[in-house]
């Protein structure tokens, strides 16, 4: 329990600037007014089912539902009776009237290569690789991984799973052939999407060997299909490993769309929890597209000449709503960019930007934070006139990274949305509208229409304006996770064992006396590494795993570019260690888990501080990491000369 009964969490960042949005900007926006979206938000409220069965309708049905809404939390059923693919609500209806020849996909490479995939085009190719997926087994409800650049590829085999029904799973091209074995083993996956190699920097980041090592330890793989991306060399093993080319070259461009239940699985996505092992995040079809086609048209504002970029990777839960499933719903063009913001320089986000003229532009703190460092030269040199919308996801942005971003990026004239949301939570939550709201630097304002969110103490009260307390949702959603793949009780043990009758999102928040919610970052022991999730129990496993290691304490600190870095205290089991183990646990945590929870600090320590029933004190840990003097209680330490030599240690 993060919270002990009656807590709230201090909170003391105040700010008071305010941005309305522009007459002209509201005149044209999805949701023009103050009283639309009360009117929207009062409906959802009173009348869920009622409410959600209006916005149904903007997707499309092979059978409409018998019931909108079965169940309570933890346990909901949306639409149930309901008939509907994912795949031909992001395609096919867009091909019966003049979408088909708009770009569904921009893409580039970080090379410069380039492609356009018009609604047509995608289709075809989606309908080839389901019939791939189909001649090399995988059958609806089959687990399939894509662990993949960032190409067309990626999307295409997303959809084409959704086509057939098969569930995908996707693992960012950043984790290790470990990460990548658990994840199957879980899922049980059948089958593998990679590809040769990806670009990044300029250097090939080898995936297909990643998976092939990966594969002696996760023996339900069947089948692994590999895209030729760069041209790196790989080994082929007959009999399982197919290029992509070779198969797509005879597939035939005709396969219908399964006709799937509501609730039939549409994907896993693994994601840190506090304890144990990843928690496989599963989303459900009808529920997941809806949130995700509504949230857009909200709050992106999409119209239909709109060029929208969201930057993140399709390997994070942003890049399944926001490049792919809720932008191609609504029949919106999404630009797909493979590569790193700074290569070959600082600059390539802003020529991106003006060469497709983009008008929505989506990033996340930590890329904003590396642009300010990188300098204002750099979106200085381009046209950046096209763009009319900005937003941010993945962390608290910090105010001032709020106004560069306003001023630099925006030119005083783009509206900001900072959304809050969560890979269990589909889509997102609670988020400025572009058109009504008058946006407060650090806040993503307000829950969207169907968002019944509070903020509690630990002991599930609702706490009164500027209280500090557990962000929770009283209300169940369309686009919520259904459940953590094979592992039910974890599900309710994690959501909805705390507070009683609402869902905790393991966030600490305020309301401020506006209503507007400011997020003050996580309560458990996750660390937000440059906007992901990672867990410090996962972290602290590969170090014990190490031979020299006794016991590990993994804490985040605040850094100045990943919002927060790795703080790793370590026991040996004997000796005190040095500058080259200390190296040495690194790269082991980085081969083990992946780049991004490599390591930023290693300390020795010969104990770690513990309460007497011999839980790991952290919090303790978190104010040496931090390099600031703790007021924290101290009195449950078992030995309080622990503290000491840590701190003695930092000097
Ligand atoms: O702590 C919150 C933070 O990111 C967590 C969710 O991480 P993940 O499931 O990886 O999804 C990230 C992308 C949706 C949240 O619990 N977070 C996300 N967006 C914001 C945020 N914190 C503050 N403000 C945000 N806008």
């Amino acid at each position: 329990m993060p919270l002990e009964s009656g807590d709230s969490i201090e909170s003391l960042l105040q700010e008071s600037r305010s941005f309305p949005p522009s007459a002209s900007f509201s005149a044209d926006a999805n949701i023009k007014s103050e009283e639309e979206y009360q009117q929207l938000w009062n409906r959802a409220k009173d009348d869920p089912a009622g409410f959600w069965g209006d916005m149904a309708e903007n997707l499309d049905w092979f059978r409409k539902w018998d019931n909108v809404l079965e169940g309570d939390m933890p346990d909901t059923k949306w639409f149930q009776g309901g008939k509907i693919n994912a795949s031909y609500n992001c395609l096919d209806r867009h091909l019966e009237n003049w979408r088909k020849n708009k770009a569904a996909i921009i893409w580039e490479g970080e090379p410069g290569d380039r492609r356009v995939l018009r609604y047509q085009d995608l289709h075809r190719e989606v309908c080839k690789f389901s019939n791939v997926l189909k001649r090399l087994g995988v059958e609806t409800g089959d687990r399939v991984t894509l662990y993949m650049p960032m190409i067309p590829e990626l999307a295409i085999a997303m959809l084409a799973c959704a086509r057939i029904g098969a569930v995908h799973s996707i693992i960012f091209g950043g984790f290790s052939a470990d990460a990548i074995a658990d994840r199957n083993n879980d899922a049980q996956a059948k089958l593998v999407v990679t590809a040769d190699a990806g670009w990044r920097r300029g250097k090939e980041l080898p995936l297909k060997a990643a998976v092939d090592a990966s594969l002696e330890k996760a023996p339900s793989v069947e089948k692994v299909v590999v895209v030729r991306r760069t041209g790196y060399d790989v080994d082929m093993v007959p009999d399982r490993d197919y290029w992509y080319h070779e198969m797509m070259e005879d597939a035939s461009a005709d396969c219908d769309p399964v006709e799937l239940d509501s609730e039939h699985p549409l994907f896993i996505l693994y994601t840190s929890g506090s304890t144990g092992k990843p928690k496989g995040v599963l989303h459900t079809t009808a529920g997941y597209l809806l949130g995700t086609t509504m949230t857009s048209k909200w709050v992106f504002d999409l119209k239909e000449d709109d060029t929208y970029w969201c930057t993140a990777d399709i390997g994070w839960i942003t890049g399944h709503s926001y490049i792919c499933y809720g932008p191609l719903s609504n029949g919106a063009t999404t630009v797909m960019y493979e590569g790193a913001p700074n290569w070959p320089d600082e600059g390539r986000f802003w020529e991106i930007v003006e060469r497709y003229q983009v008008n929505i532009f989506y990033t996340a703190p930590t890329a904003i934070r590396a642009f300010i460092k990188w300098g204002d030269q750099w979106p200085q040199k381009y046209d950046l006139s096209s763009l009319r919308l900005l937003g941010t996801v993945g962390e608290p942005i910090n105010p001032e990274a709020w106004m560069w971003y306003h001023r630099t990026i925006g030119q005083e004239r783009c509206p900001i949305v900072d959304t809050w949301w969560q890979t269990e939570t589909g889509g997102i939550m609670i988020s400025p509208l572009p058109g009504i709201t008058a946006t407060k630097p650090g806040s993503c304002a307000r829950p969207l229409p169907g968002v019944v969110a509070d903020i509690v103490s630990g002991d599930g009260t609702s706490l009164g304006p500027n209280q500090g307390g557990l962000l929770v949702m009283r209300q169940p959603w369309p686009h919520m996770l259904r459940t953590l793949y094979g592992d039910h009780d974890r599900f309710v043990r994690t959501y909805f064992s705390t507070i009683e009758g609402a869902s905790l999102a393991g966030d600490g928040a305020r309301r401020d006396e506006d209503g507007f919610i400011w997020v003050m970052g996580r309560v458990d022991d996750v660390i937000n590494v440059s906007g992901h999730r990672l867990s410090t129990m996962e972290v602290e496993s590969s170090l014990v795993a190490h031979a020299a290691v006794a016991e590990a304490a993994v804490v985040g600190f605040p850094h100045e570019r990943k919002g927060e870095g790795i703080c790793c205290f370590v026991t040996l089991k004997r000796g005190d260690g040095d500058e080259s183990l200390k190296q040495e646990l690194i790269q082991h945590v980085r081969r083990q888990i992946g780049a991004l929870a490599q390591p930023d600090q290693i300390r020795f320590a010969p104990s770690l501080p513990k309460t007497r029933s011999g839980k790991i004190m952290r919090r303790l840990l978190r104010d040496i990491a931090a390099g600031r003097e703790s007021t924290q209680d101290t009195t449950t330490l078992e030995d309080l000369s622990v503290l000491a030599r840590l701190r003695a240690d930092d000097e």
